[in-house]
């Protein structure tokens, strides 16, 4: 189903907001078919390390490697055209305007016009609330709705890969359960993530593998089995207390 070469690689990236390094050093690699886990507190540099990917920011060093092509620094349309989607942190919606009109705006890379009712469709499926509130404003939507629809909008660009910053965060325990089973249907339909996410106990449930970032710096990485068993990996890096009977 995956084609090998829809690969992401990102090797030694740093960004800098004028005199400050957003990201210093940053390595990732995703494999096809796979959900990878970007770990770190507030501030180590996941954000900046989504935005640089989707072209939002323009990398100062390093290479983004999509299928063997050098993507960093490319407008972020040409970007999404690849085959590369983004839901932002902070959702960045279109609050005036509805649901419909927000998914819509995501298929402005679409080269195909022609399976917009499709996609619509399927996006209906996977979030039916969406569909329930396709006429309101996206404004008056609640935080888990905004976060769907932030998702649903990033997926009618038909994405190969799907970049998700914290979608937990701010989010009820069981929106986030919601949301994470619909994120594992996405996964199994074929979908590739890569997941920013502080609530690292849930993101290691769902990943493959994943990374740590600390202070704009991959510091560590390894299976999420590895590093949510590892004790000194969970007190150090991700800040997580040893209790006994901790699940
Ligand atoms: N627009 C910006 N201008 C200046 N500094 C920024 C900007 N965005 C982020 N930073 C800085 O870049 C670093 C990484 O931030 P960020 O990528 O948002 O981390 P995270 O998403 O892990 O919380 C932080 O030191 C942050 O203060
Ligand atoms: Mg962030």
């Amino acid at each position: 189903m995956h084609a090998e070469a829809d690969h992401l690689s990102v090797d030694h990236l740093e960004v800098r907001y004028g005199d400050l390094v957003g990201i210093a050093d940053v390595s990732i690699q995703v494999h096809p078919g796979t959900i990878v886990a970007l770990l770190g507190s507030n501030g180590a540099g996941k954000t900046t390390t989504l935005n640089a990917i989707a072209g939002l920011v323009p990398p100062s060093k390093g290479t983004v490697q999509w299928r063997g092509e050098d993507i960093a620094g490319l407008p972020a349309y040409s970007i999404v055209r690849k085959g590369v989607a983004l839901s932002p942190e902070g959702w960045h919606l279109f609050t005036q305007q509805t649901v419909e009109k927000n998914l819509l705006l995501g298929t402005t890379p679409l080269a195909d016009k022609k399976r917009i009712p499709e996609l619509l469709e399927r996006v209906y499926t996977f979030f039916p609330r969406l569909k329930e509130r396709y006429r309101q404003r996206s404004g008056t939507l609640s935080g888990g709705e905004r976060q769907m629809l932030a998702v649903g909008r990033a997926l009618m660009s038909e994405p190969k890969i799907l970049l998700l910053d914290e979608p937990s965060l701010g989010l009820a325990p069981a929106i986030v359960e919601s949301l994470y089973e619909t994120l594992t249907q996405l996964h199994q339909g074929g979908l590739t993530l890569l997941i920013a996410e502080q609530s690292v106990q849930l993101a290691l449930e769902v990943a493959d593998y994943a990374y740590v970032l600390q202070t704009g710096h991959t510091v560590l990485e390894g299976t999420a089995e590895n590093l949510a068993d590892d004790p000194q990996v969970r007190r150090i890096y991700l800040g997580l207390a040893d209790t006994a009977e901790s699940s």
